[in-house]
């Protein structure tokens, strides 16, 4: 029996990692800012699956909210195996539409939570020898996509850099890169999603299922969907100049608005 703490568990991706984890018998640590929605599903699972389901309130975009779940993955009586840093969120519009607030507040979620939770659990981690940490990122990582795609090719640089620097010592860590996904996240942000053409969709169980079959082979990277792993393959042929204005054109026909 393991531990897996998830950050941003109670919708979307985040709860399909939940669900998946605990049908496996996996205990859990949940994490999110809206209390009585972590309650709920921490009881359901538990009803569900008989596994033990922590609730920790937190908002990773506060100093407070990161050093509280950075104190619970350094617990050293009741570890924590598996970190998925998956909270995060889109700003509707393009830069200079969007407050500097707003972009700094994405930043901090995305990348200065994503730093000190994978620094706090890993060192946890190496001191026994084992244990894993997937990082949500996207495949907007890997095009000019403003400060959304940017903190998500931080995140993969980073995650990817890491897991070198601590091969061998039994900790493995992945960055996740999904595709366009139904979940909460393009409603919250306010961006309409009727011009995204159907088979760009994925869907969050599957592909959670795949991200956890990736991590299992040791992979550093997933981008768990065959046609998602056929566009990035295409994109890297292209030169990066003329890659912004691509992204920005199919962005601007096919992306959320
Ligand atoms: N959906 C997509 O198309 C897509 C594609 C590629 C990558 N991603 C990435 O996948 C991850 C999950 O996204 P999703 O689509 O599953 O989004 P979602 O359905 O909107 O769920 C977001 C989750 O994060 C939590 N959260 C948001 N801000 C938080 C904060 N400041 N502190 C703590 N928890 C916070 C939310 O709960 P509370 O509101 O209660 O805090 C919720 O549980 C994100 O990192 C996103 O960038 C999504």
């Amino acid at each position: 029996m393991t531990t897996a703490l998830i950050t941003g568990s109670t919708a979307g991706i985040g709860a399909a990692f939940a669900r998946r984890l605990a049908a496996g018998g996996h205990d859990l640590v949940l994490v999110a800012r809206d209390t009585k929605r972590l309650r709920e599903q921490a009881t359901e699972l538990h009803d569900r699956h008989g596994i033990e389901a922590e609730v920790l309130t937190a908002d990773l975009a506060t100093d407070t909210g990161i050093e509280a779940v950075a104190a619970r993955l350094g617990e050293r009586r009741s570890p924590v195996d598996l970190l998925i840093n998956n909270a995060g969120f889109g700003n509707k519009g393009r830069f200079l539409d969007v407050s500097m607030a707003d972009e700094l507040t994405m930043l901090k979620v995305h990348c200065e939570a994503v730093l000190r939770l994978t620094s706090a659990a890993t060192a946890a981690m190496r001191e026994r020898g084992r244990g894993g940490v997937v990082n949500v990122a996207s495949v907007a990582a890997f095009v000019p996509r403003g400060t959304y795609g940017a903190s998500k090719a931080w995140v993969v640089q980073f995650t990817q850099g890491v897991a070198k620097d601590l091969a061998g010592s039994g900790v493995r860590l992945m960055a996740l890169c999904p595709g366009f996904v139904r979940t909460e996240f393009h409603e919250r942000a306010g961006m309409g999603t009727d011009n995204i053409p159907n088979w760009m969709w994925l869907d969050a169980d599957k592909l959670v299922t795949a991200a956890l079959d990736d991590l299992a082979r040791g992979k550093s990277l997933s981008i768990p969907d065959p046609r998602y792993k056929a566009l990035m393959g295409a994109a890297k042929l292209v030169p990066r100049g003329m890659l912004g204005g691509i992204t920005s054109r199919t962005g601007r026909k096919y992306g959320p608005r």
